[in-house]
């Protein structure tokens, strides 16, 4: 279940109590540690912290509630379980407006008890999760400014700024390693919505079924190895906003779900019944064309207008070659600091052959680039030797000897040069759907079902 192991403290005067406790969370897998009254729980936080408390309300010398105030005020990351006799409800209410996470009433339904810590516990866990990320999302936003002169920057971060303040929907798109992540960043932390949760999910990264558990949560028992609830990524994004990255990589079947969170402005979680309101605001992203995708029927046109609200196009690094010299710095500066290295600039040969370079692989191209560059340096000023751009050229005459292997057919069945076809085509795109479909003439839809057929995907 869980990689470390979970330490709960069990709050309880009654020892008899504490140890059925004991030997059931123990079983289940858990850390105990106790404490005989509330005082001593207080103390306890003050020197360490948990992952859970479990504590009764009656105690003689300090009571749950007392205590639960207190352990609050120390550490309110940590969740507090109250555990109370039936008869005082009213006591349980007050706890849960005091910060306590739940209750339980005694005596225990061992299936409840179980859930309630679980619960509990993943909550945490996601809230951990959510908020690291939040500190590394915000700390990359600081330290690499957006960075560009060219008028179609201006342009961009001007309507950025304008737009930002509003929850309305935002569609970015740009050639791959353009800043698109960067962008959707920029949106929200210049957005009212700043200090909520920037959640990200790349649609192209992991399978269908997968996804729609990512994006919309599980029930326990949804599906095979689901043995515990989970909250979607749009709930992990409320109050904040969520980044659906590589839109254009999602199924039909999935689009329509999306498309029902954009409408509706709700979801429901696999294997659940009701639906969950969601107030998150959505920002996607795309490095395809997507009116393309529409005609060819691989991305619906009622969705695409829900996400295209507000179009914001990032430029290509070619487009706006005058933004080479003061990136090429920028990331100087960057790789330099990072690798307590003392370069202090660029040949005029060295910065010639960055300038007239055509960046297919844009700012991240670049930036690889002078990071390797950095690197392999020895010299004060970075030359164009040590300026190696990669070669495309070497990769796609390697790509094409493998495809004139592919035509060796040996005396393979139609089915297996089929999959062979399949599978190599996703290598050469690097496992991206619609490319390969694309690149061979197929549906997105008829890829898939090749790949199940093949026993390559779910
Ligand atoms: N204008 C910019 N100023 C500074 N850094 C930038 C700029 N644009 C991009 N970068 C940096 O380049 C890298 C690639 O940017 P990002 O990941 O946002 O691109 P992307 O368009 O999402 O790429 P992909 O399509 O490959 O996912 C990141 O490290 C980002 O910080
Ligand atoms: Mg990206």
């Amino acid at each position: 279940m869980n990689q470390t192991k979970s330490t709960i403290l069990i709050v309880d005067d009654d020892q008899s109590h504490r140890n059925m406790l004991k030997i059931l969370l123990g079983k289940w897998g858990y850390v105990l540690e106790e404490a005989d009254d509330g005082q001593v729980a207080i103390e306890c936080v003050t020197k360490k912290t948990y992952d859970l408390i479990l504590m009764d309300i009656k105690m003689i010398k300090v009571s749950g509630l007392v205590a639960l105030e207190e352990i609050k005020k120390i550490n309110p990351a940590i969740p507090v379980i109250i555990m109370t006799a039936f008869s005082s409800i009213q006591t349980a209410v007050d706890a849960l407006q005091k910060g306590a996470y739940d209750y339980l009433t005694k005596p225990f339904d061992f299936e409840k008890l179980k859930i309630t810590i679980q619960r509990s516990l993943e909550h945490t866990r996601l809230k951990k999760e959510n908020s690291q990320l939040k500190d590394s999302l915000g700390k990359k936003f600081d330290s690499s400014k957006i960075i560009g002169r060219h008028e179609t920057m201006r342009k961009l971060l001007k309507t950025i700024s304008q737009v930002a303040g509003t929850d309305a929907t935002v569609l970015i798109h740009g050639e791959s390693g353009t800043g698109k992540e960067l962008i959707a960043g920029a949106v929200h932390y210049n957005s009212n919505r700043k200090d909520g949760p920037f959640i990200k999910i790349n649609c192209a990264a992991i399978t269908e079924t997968l996804l729609e558990s990512e994006l919309f949560g599980h029930e326990k028992g949804a599906f095979t190895g689901a043995t515990r609830r989970k909250e979607g990524k749009f709930q992990l994004a409320d109050k904040g906003s969520i980044f659906l990255d590589e839109i254009s990589e999602t199924s039909m079947a999935m689009q329509v779900k999306l498309l029902r969170a954009l409408q509706e402005r709700e979801i429901t979680p696999v294997g659940g019944e009701k639906s969950i309101n969601i107030d998150t605001r959505i920002i996607a992203a795309t490095n395809k064309n997507l009116v393309d995708l529409i005609e060819k029927e691989d991305f619906r046109e009622d969705l695409y207008y829900r996400l295209n609200v507000i179009n914001l196009k990032v430029p290509t690094l070619r487009e706006r070659s005058g933004d080479i010299q003061l990136l090429a710095q920028h990331f100087l500066q960057l790789y330099t600091q990072k690798n307590s290295r003392k370069i202090k600039g660029f040949t005029p040969d060295g910065m010639d052959k960055l300038v007239s370079h055509n960046w297919p692989g844009n700012v991240r191209e670049l930036m690889n680039t002078i990071e390797r560059g950095v690197i392999l340096s020895t010299r004060e000023y970075l030359g164009k030797d040590e300026l190696q751009i990669e070669e495309k050229v070497i990769m796609s005459s390697r790509a094409q000897s493998a495809t004139e292997q592919m035509f060796d057919l040996g005396d393979k069945t139609l089915y297996e040069v089929e999959k062979m076809a399949i599978l190599k085509m996703l290598d050469k795109t690097g496992n991206n759907k619609s490319e390969t479909a694309r690149r061979l003439g197929i549906a997105r839809r008829t890829l898939h079902l090749k790949l199940k057929d093949f026993g390559v995907m779910p």
